[in-house]
């Protein structure tokens, strides 16, 4: 049975990367995709969300979502994705895809009411539209079947000594969702970091026929010189791994604790994430470790079944 998922994305360069996985993997039905404001800002992921899912051949519906944090000024990742959010690949006209009317947050509500305990949310951008939906309706933490997210760090920042982006670009909306009682898993930098892109193996999936492996190929080589250029290492895979996680989590080894954020915006540590035990329920699900090799095979068969 296809799990259906909804993804919320802030598409650049790693986002694009989970597109393809999701939208190449059979175990996945994505009913629908939310681009938010967060990398660059809201214009800019929406056409690139929807340029890739032109790009895979995906029937699914791309919604606009949030375009700002929820209280702090906005902040963007523009040093790792390019101007565009996407550098890299060329796209013409689109003949499939269109952004649809409804707002994202009113279709991530309607959705997850319409398929009660059947949706998962995997969202790799600031969680601002989770917290509004959050806010909207204060059932969705029951109705939800989960919710999947990259964000957070136990062990230093990459956007400042203490915090990551995605927890840093609206620390408030995180508090409320890590706060919100949903059934919740955290993919930090902790693992994140540990899965990165090699020459070698980016040079390996470049052979893949179709296009949308060319366009992934010129999306990681943009990344790759990006990171390359900041002494950073080989690219990391945050968002990706959300994505690899709902196909199969017996690849994954995970913790369970109660998680914090520093939401003081006077503080150096603004955005941090920190972990405490627990005793009972009220605690996330935070996965530790996986399976590497696993992972790159689902990579290389989600670019060998699309277009
Ligand atoms: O810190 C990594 C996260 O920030 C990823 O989601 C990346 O796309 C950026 O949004
Ligand atoms: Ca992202």
């Amino acid at each position: 049975m296809k799990q259906k998922v909804i993804l919320d994305v802030d598409t650049g360069l790693d986002d694009a990367a989970a597109l393809f996985l999701a939208a190449g993997a059979k175990e996945l039905d994505i009913v629908a995709i939310i681009a938010t404001a967060g990398n660059v800002g809201l214009d800019k992921t929406v056409e690139n969300t929807l340029n890739v899912i032109e790009t895979t051949g995906l029937k699914c519906p791309v919604f606009a979502g949030s375009d700002r944090p929820l209280v702090r000024q906005a902040v963007e990742a523009g040093d790792f994705h390019g101007e565009t959010g996407l550098d890299g690949p060329v796209f013409g006209k689109r003949v499939i895809q269109e952004l649809q009317e409804e707002d994202g947050i009113s279709a991530l509500i309607r959705l997850i009411k319409t398929y009660p305990k059947e949706i998962t949310v995997i969202s790799v951008g600031p969680l601002t539209d989770l917290a509004h939906a959050l806010q909207k309706e204060p059932a969705l933490p029951s109705l939800v079947k989960e919710i999947v997210v990259m964000s957070g760090s136990f062990s230093g920042g990459n956007v400042t000594e203490d915090a990551e982006f995605n927890a840093y670009a609206d620390p408030e909306a995180a508090k409320i969702v890590f706060s919100s009682g949903a059934p919740l898993v955290m993919l930090s930098l902790d693992i994140t970091r540990t899965v990165t892109l090699t020459r070698e193996r980016l040079d390996y999936l470049r052979m893949i026929e179709g296009r949308s492996a060319e366009v992934f190929s010129q999306c990681m080589d943009t990344y790759m010189a990006n990171y390359e250029s900041k002494k950073f290492g080989w690219p990391q895979m945050h968002d990706p791994l959300c994505v690899a996680y709902v196909m199969d989590r017996s690849k994954f080894v995970a913790e369970y604790k109660r998680v914090v954020v520093d939401t003081n915006s006077v503080s150096p540590s603004y955005g941090m994430t920190s972990k405490e035990n627990l005793d009972g329920t009220g605690g996330v699900t935070i996965p530790t470790d996986i399976d590497r090799a696993w992972f790159w095979e689902m990579m290389e068969r989600s670019l060998r079944n699309l277009p």
